[in-house]
């Protein structure tokens, strides 16, 4: 794996949907094993290996390369009947399996009842996240209330049914409050899901030791984040924001492992901004650009088919992105989406609603929503980029769009994506 160190992190430097899963499966090609240590059924990886396309919501991208280990961290919500759907769907397209995927023995599971209350709460709240309706934000509630149940508790039948009898009493009692009765259809679901208790406890591992098993044995690790560090639970633009830490520091706390032995951080920014959900996006385009950028860069949810919301560059949240991350080089996703335009603007700072003017992203999300971005402008390369495999193949005002990206994130771009596939791929040596 060219350009990072034995025990990367890749994270996304916006509001998820970056690409990251692209620049995992390129980098996969080098490591040994790749761990998700975050997130759950929320995320929506796609990846095209030749004209196939895959869509990963659990399972790590690098199972699509021969031979890697896949594993999913303590610090993912496992929602296990998403999960066994996503592996046999995988095995059903050929994709040798025996072997190669490892859920964390400490890792929570995520069960239908944390759906329901997910859908429940977000019709019945006034203030609406947004979210995916996967049940990210109960199951993480139950992690953090102690009464979650875990990957561990699966192994003891008499102890698994106690906990689950005690957690299916607190959720009929809350989807009554919240006015939405639970009916047959969650008992329906949970039958399914509990009858895959076997299958899970075959998978299960511990994922710490064993990636620093690994590290010791020489081998590369590659740790892949979800969603986008403005959508991290302390970092990000909070209540808009998912439940847990999609920073790079929850890697380490995610999987098992040290802080030390993670040894370079590529964060994933697409060319432009998107955003699915609620929650402010400063440089959000007019309606018409909006639209056209959303056709142009087929900017709909992977995991929910919602339309996302378009906008420019930003600057202040790359360079706090680069800062919360300690990243160590950027990878540029989607400049070719781009190609057409004929300027660009890049934010450089905001105006704050009094009037100054600040370069760090606020922790204030209210204020955010009503900053008005202070912008450069960049002119347009109106030529191809897809073709391009190395810098120098790229149109000169791209180049300039590069260099100006860099600047302002104060962290170097290694890889810039300029189309779907495998190998439109740059990488910046
Ligand atoms: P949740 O993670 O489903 O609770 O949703 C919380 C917020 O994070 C909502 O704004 C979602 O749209 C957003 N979100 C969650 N997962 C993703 C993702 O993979 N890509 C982009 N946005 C996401």
């Amino acid at each position: 794996m060219s350009g990072t160190g034995r025990c990367t992190v890749v994270v996304g430097c916006q509001w998820g949907d970056e690409g990251k899963g692209k620049i995992v499966d390129v980098l996969a090609e080098g490591a040994d094993i790749v761990a998700r240590y975050q997130g759950g059924a929320n995320a929506g990886h796609t990846v095209h290996v030749g004209e196939d396309e895959f869509i990963l919501h659990q399972i790590p991208s690098g199972i699509l390369h021969q031979g890697k280990r896949c594993l999913l961290g303590n610090g993912v919500v496992l929602d296990v009947e998403q999960f066994f759907r996503e592996y046999d769907g995988l095995a059903a397209r050929q994709i040798a399996l025996t072997g190669r995927v490892g859920v964390s023995r400490r890792a929570h599971v995520l069960l239908p009842y944390h759906r329901f209350l997910d859908k429940a709460s977000e019709s019945s709240s006034a203030q609406k996240i947004g979210t995916t309706g996967r049940g990210i934000g109960p199951a993480y509630e139950d992690k953090v209330g102690r009464r979650g149940i875990r990957v561990v508790d699966f192994a003891d039948g008499a102890h698994l049914a106690e906990r689950v009898e005690a957690a299916m009493e607190r959720v009929c009692a809350r989807l009554d409050h919240l006015g939405h009765g639970a009916g047959d259809e969650l008992h329906r679901q949970m039958d399914v899901a509990l009858a895959l208790r076997e299958r899970l406890l075959a998978l299960a591992t511990d994922t710490g030791p064993e990636i620093s098993r690994a590290l010791k044995a020489g081998k590369q690790v590659l740790l892949e984040g979800a969603q986008g560090t403005a959508l991290d639970l302390d970092q990000g633009t909070y209540p808009f924001v998912t439940s847990s830490n999609t920073t790079a520091a929850g890697a380490a706390t995610g999987t098992g492992i040290g802080p030390t032995a993670i040894d370079s951080v590529v964060g994933v920014v697409k060319a432009y901004t998107t955003r699915v959900g609620e929650g402010p996006l400063p440089t959000g385009f007019d309606a018409e650009m909006d639209e056209h950028v959303r056709r142009l860069g087929g900017e709909f949810g992977a995991t929910t088919g919602r339309p996302r919301r378009c906008g420019w560059f930003d600057s202040v949240l790359s360079r706090f992105a680069a800062q919360v991350n300690g990243l160590t080089g950027v990878a540029v996703t989607k400049l070719d989406v781009l190609d057409t335009l004929a300027e660009l603007q890049v934010a450089t700072a905001y105006r704050m609603p009094d009037g100054s003017v600040v370069t760090d992203f606020p922790a204030d999300t209210r204020s955010l929503g009503k900053v008005e971005p202070v912008y450069e402008t960049l002119p347009g390369w109106q030529a191809p980029t897809g073709g391009a495999r190395r810098l120098e193949d790229l149109p000169a005002g791209a180049r300039r769009y590069l260099d100006r990206l860099e600047e302002l994130t104060d962290a170097p771009v290694r890889w810039v994506s300029v189309g779907s596939k495998r190998s439109q791929i740059i990488e910046v040596v």
